[in-house]
């Protein structure tokens, strides 16, 4: 049957042939015209609607059209041949899985909806006074795959801050977490707790029908990603800030802005900076661990906080998005080791160094990409704008001259270019101000903390690298969920792969076995 969008559409369109029959025999009803007029600029506002579950529902049924006739048409056509070095290989290039938010291209990277990160800096809406993309506007881009106007980025921020008080068994629960325990950990178990809020969950419970599923499933996303800034600001602050408030939020603020807030980050720059760094972590298709984690857990009909949650169990893992922890941990190792200024010479046997003791290089390398990932680059921009001069700055890119060359020396890794968190940890912990006198440095070891005078002091302050994946975390809600929203929308079914034992294996490909 017909949305009431469409049903909107075809009402106005009739009313609108009337009026202008109407105008044509009786020019003297002039104001028929202004009549026409309000219908042509009501018909474009609901054309443009900000609210974003109902410019969903229009979307919806369409896509399951056209995808229904594809599956028709071509549902038996088939797409590629796996090998046993596939299956052995982490399932490297096999095309198992439908994601619909992202695709990432092996030389050019990720494109969002069909937008590489370039063109989301220009199209997507700003900050008043920002140069930045709003998350927000990234959100509706994935979710919906059109490039909102501000009224709609904006509907979304408010929308956000409206959903995003915690329940108080959630907040005893962070509270009370030993401090030794990792923020990723404390991170995802608070969104496990706060599927007590489940608007899915309640609904499967009480038999709602498949096709109703994705509504409840978007309404637990939006809660969600509401929600995600003041658990990470709230992890933060017990951690790392002595347990203080985090405020309350700023319905006229953004986001970012109000997550930064939070965390007791004044900086302006610094708040750009989360903007940028919320938009680009978002997705990386869905075959990534965090995606792919999600994609599973949500195919069995678990809500949106436990497919969340998973996803963050894996992005925890050091090859996975605890890597961005793991490269401070690194660059701060070299340079304790190295000392600030360091030959290329020095730093190429450090490298070696690490791989000869059977590690990897943190921030290279990746599974997917083949060229330097574009989430470094955009990264690397910000930093030569506006902090051009910083020494951890300039020892990361002295980094991205060295560590490709060895990498390829080496000639094991299939790509030796950065990826994104080769960067992400240096610019949140640092920038120059020559008129900031003191601050804090505060080490690695979680709560330690160190205060330096100097006239030149390298100042965001964000030094605590275990919680940087916190952050990822936060902005890969944006991706994942906006996704789960689509996976239940088109009835995905139960993801149930076929694995097979090494013998299988052998018997299927007519080896001998030993
Ligand atoms: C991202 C990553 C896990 C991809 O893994 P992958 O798809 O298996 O990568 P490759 O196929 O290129 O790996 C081939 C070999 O090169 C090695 N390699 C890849 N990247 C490497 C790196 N940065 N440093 C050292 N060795 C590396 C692999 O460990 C593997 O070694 P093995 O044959 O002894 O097992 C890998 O590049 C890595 O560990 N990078 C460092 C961690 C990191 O930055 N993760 C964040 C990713 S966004």
């Amino acid at each position: 049957m017909f949305s009431s969008f469409e049903v909107f559409s075809l009402v106005s369109v009739y009313v609108l042939k009337f009026v202008v029959v109407l105008n044509h025999f009786f020019p003297f009803l002039s104001n028929f015209q202004n009549a026409t007029n309000l219908f042509v600029a009501a018909r474009n506002a609901s054309a443009s609607t900000t609210n974003l579950r109902d410019v969903l529902s229009d979307l919806i049924p369409k896509e399951q059209t056209r995808i229904k006739n594809f599956k028709q048409q071509y549902g038996k056509t088939n797409i590629g041949q796996i090998t046993v070095d596939m299956v052995y290989g982490g399932m490297r290039g096999m095309k198992g899985l439908v994601y619909e938010t992202s695709v990432l291209d092996p030389e050019e990277g990720i494109r969002f909806r069909g937008y590489s990160i370039p063109e989301c800096q220009k199209l997507l809406p700003k900050a008043p006074g920002g140069e930045e993309p709003l998350p927000e506007g990234l959100f509706w881009l994935l979710i919906t795959g059109q490039v909102p106007t501000e009224e709609q980025v904006n509907w979304v921020s408010k929308e956000w801050a409206k959903r995003a008080a915690l329940p108080s068994h959630v907040v005893t629960m962070l509270d009370n977490f030993p401090t030794n325990l990792h923020p990723m950990s404390q991170f995802s178990a608070a969104i496990t707790a706060l599927n007590s809020e489940s608007s899915f969950a309640r609904a499967y419970s009480e038999g709602v029908h498949k096709s109703k599923y994705w509504e409840f499933v978007y309404e637990d996303s939006m809660d969600l990603i509401a929600k995600l800034p003041c658990i990470a600001a709230k992890i933060y602050r017990n951690l790392y800030r002595e347990g203080s408030s985090i405020g309350a939020i700023d319905s006229n603020l953004d986001w970012s802005h109000n997550f930064t807030n939070m965390l007791g980050y004044s900086e302006p720059q610094f708040t750009e900076l989360m903007r940028l760094y919320l938009t680009i972590h978002s997705d990386h298709e869905g075959g990534n661990v965090s995606a792919h984690t999600s994609h599973l857990v949500g195919s069995a009909l678990s809500d949106p906080y436990l497919s969340f949650s998973a996803a963050m169990n894996g992005l925890a893992g050091p090859l996975h998005g605890l890597a961005n922890q793991e490269v401070l941990v690194w660059l701060t190792a070299l340079q304790k080791e190295l000392g600030g200024e360091v030959s290329d010479e020095r730093m190429r046997d450090y490298i070696w160094n690490t791989l000869k003791s059977g590690r990897v290089v943190p921030g290279y390398g990746h599974a997917v990409l083949r060229k330097t990932d574009p989430r470094y680059t955009c990264q690397r921009e910000f930093a030569l704008k506006h902090l051009p001069n910083d020494p951890m700055f300039k020892l990361v890119a002295q980094l991205y001259k060295i560590v490709p060359n060895v990498l390829l020396e080496q000639g094991k890794a299939k790509n030796p270019w950065p990826n994104v968190d080769a960067h992400s940890g240096v610019l949140l912990q640092v920038r120059c101000h020559s008129s900031l006198w003191s601050c804090h440095l505060r080490n690695h070891r979680w709560k330690a903390s160190l205060t330096v005078f100097s006239p030149c002091v390298q100042y965001y302050g964000m030094t605590e690298m275990n919680y940087y994946t916190v952050l990822f975390g936060v902005s890969r809600a944006l991706g994942v969920l906006a996704q789960l929203v689509w996976s239940r929308a088109l009835g995905f079914p139960l993801e149930r792969p076929k694995s097979m034992s090494t013998d299988g294996l052998m018997t299927l490909v007519g080896a001998k076995s030993g």
